[in-house]
């Protein structure tokens, strides 16, 4: 039996890639299926925590016990996860954030015309919510989790970025065939700023959760 170990703790989980719209029928999108976002969600109800899972962009169905909130941008992703963590001991950032949007919005479909060449795309960056969380905690005694893909020298560049974000955990996975996106099973390591570093070997999103969740707790106070 699973025991409620995040019985009276506040989570905030996201999960999901955000979406930058261009016009009002096309966007810059990722990847991102949302599945370990989910786990996430799921295994810390059943381990007894109260979850908001801020959604973006997923096929998913909403998980029972878990409250939910459907965003599509970076900037509503920002929004709904700065409001969320105001009262939450954890926050975990499982989504796929752009890094940049489209500067400008059409309001109107984006037209090829004959022997024209496109016009370009010009991106404006967006907000990196897990570094300003980090940097800025609602509660000083909040453990904040984040996220990184990487394919190639994985050790060395999560812990640069680890380092950067300012998070507590950093989560590294390497992408690659069978891993990651849209797959049932990943394979991580755990970062953590006090210098831990905990490997979790391949297998279901939901084991990889609970690893994730059991180093929380030991931050948590
Ligand atoms: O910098 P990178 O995108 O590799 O970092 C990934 C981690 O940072 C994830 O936890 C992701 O949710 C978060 N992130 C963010 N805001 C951004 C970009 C990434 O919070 N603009």
């Amino acid at each position: 039996a699973t025991v409620p170990d995040l019985a009276g703790r506040r989570v905030v989980v996201t999960a999901g890639g955000t979406r930058e719209p261009l016009d009002p029928v096309r966007y810059l999108g990722n990847r991102s299926s949302g599945k370990q976002g989910y786990a996430l969600a799921r295994t810390a109800a059943g381990r007894g925590a109260r979850v908001t899972l801020i959604e973006a962009n997923t096929q998913l169905a909403d998980p029972a016990g878990v409250d939910v909130v459907h965003i599509g941008t970076a900037i509503q992703l920002r929004e709904a996860v700065l409001k969320a963590a105001a009262d939450a001991d954890v926050v975990v950032m499982a989504a796929a954030v752009a890094d940049f949007r489209p500067s400008e919005y059409a309001t109107g479909k984006i037209k090829k015309k004959d022997g024209q060449e496109p016009a370009p795309i010009s991106l404006v960056r967006n907000p990196d919510i897990l570094a300003e969380l980090s940097a800025d905690r609602p509660r000083a005694d909040q453990v904040v989790v984040g996220f990184a893909a990487e394919t190639d020298d994985v050790l060395a560049n999560g812990r640069e970025k680890l380092r950067r974000k300012g998070c507590d955990l950093l989560v590294v996975n390497e992408v690659g065939e069978r891993r990651t996106f849209g797959a049932e099973e990943n394979e991580a390591v755990v970062l953590a700023a006090d210098g831990g570093e905990t490997p979790v070997p391949y297998g279901p999103k939901e084991a990889l959760a609970d690893t994730v969740w059991d180093l929380v707790l030991q931050r948590l106070g």
